[in-house]
């Protein structure tokens, strides 16, 4: 079974983010009775939260298709137009890492956004003119890790924005019971709570993580996952316990250890540990702020309290240094 088998098909058998899946069972029960295009709706937070599960549901509960694109495959305005002119009738797009579409396509997108329609270009050269093409209504759901690196003219066209949480650990242990059910892979409540207080507050490592685990108990025990063979497979698996993984680590002992618990700017730890930038912004630093193991301050990033001890060293005495 590959991750899409472990998804949830419709809003009822999506657990956690009560905020999101309120609002968006409002707002497509009201579409659907109107029978209606929904709303553009924009989806981010960090990855891994469930943006394209979710913009799935949408689509199937709109009773539509959806087309799935990405904004980095989108390079030229054909590609897009192409895609638009081929939608139905209030059919969902979805378009992930919609923050990395090039001006040019983007700058095709406000009209079919905003009056579903496109201007496209005919022939070249002097004969070149641009006529305008009307499209079929429909809803463009944009999913990104951080709304704030999208243009002003593309967020304001969003009528709905929803901002994805990290999971609390009880949300993801009946995730991962819920998977653990579907792979046909006995566990246990303690065994899916270990499972889900490691997971980094996010589903598709807690999937990742249960497969990994299942082996484990499989070959190293009588296959059930109990908090034994969970928190045995984990460590092995170098999740902490606390659910950080190397990179977790890695990036939290630069800022302690190289940096004196910083403030250090983005740029510097990345160096210091050979990461990209982007990625320890979207992926790293999210759920170790989250946790308050973190600050982001206007002089750089700083190491909690929390963090110092974590990794076991004695933080100085120093004005400044929160817990
Ligand atoms: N699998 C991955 N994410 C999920 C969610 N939010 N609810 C149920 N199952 C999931």
């Amino acid at each position: 079974a590959l991750e899409r088998a472990l998804r949830p098909k419709l809003l009822d058998e999506y657990i956690g983010q009560a905020r999101a899946r309120e609002q968006l069972e409002i707002f497509i029960g009201a579409a659907r009775k109107r029978r209606e295009a929904l709303d553009h709706v924009l989806l981010f937070g960090p990855p891994g939260l469930g943006k394209t599960t979710l913009s799935h549901i949408v689509a199937a509960e709109l009773g539509v298709n959806l087309r799935q694109t990405s904004g980095p495959v989108l390079e030229k305005p054909k590609d897009l137009a192409a895609i638009l002119t081929s939608l139905e009738k209030n059919d969902v797009l979805f378009i992930d890492e919609i923050h990395r579409l090039s001006p040019v396509v983007e700058e095709i997108l406000y009209p079919a956004l905003e009056d579903y329609q496109i201007d496209i270009m005919i022939g070249e050269g002097p004969a070149a003119r641009s006529i305008k093409l009307d499209l079929q209504p429909f809803t463009l759901v944009g999913a990104t890790t951080r709304a704030g690196m999208l243009t002003n003219p593309l967020r304001d066209r969003f009528g709905i924005i929803a901002r994805l949480e990290f999971y609390t650990p009880e949300e993801l242990a009946k995730i991962v019971t819920r998977s653990a059910g579907l792979l046909g892979a006995p566990i246990d409540v303690e065994g899916a709570m270990e499972l889900a207080r490691r997971s980094r507050g996010t589903p598709r490592i807690a999937n990742r993580l249960l497969r990994r685990v299942r082996d484990y108990a499989e070959v190293k025990g009588d296959g059930r996952i109990v908090k034994t063979v969970a928190d045995r497979a984990l460590t092995m698996l170098d999740v902490d316990p606390v659910g950080f993984d190397l990179m977790d680590r890695k990036f939290l002992e630069a800022v302690v250890h190289r940096f004196d618990g910083g403030p250090v700017g983005l740029e510097n730890v990345a160096a210091a540990i050979g990461e990209d930038a982007g990625t320890i912004e979207d992926v790293i630093e999210p759920y170790l702020i989250q946790q308050g193991y973190l600050q982001r301050t206007p002089r750089g990033r700083v190491a909690t309290l929390a963090a110092w001890r974590h990794l076991g060293v004695t933080p100085p005495q120093r004005a400044g240094l929160v817990s």
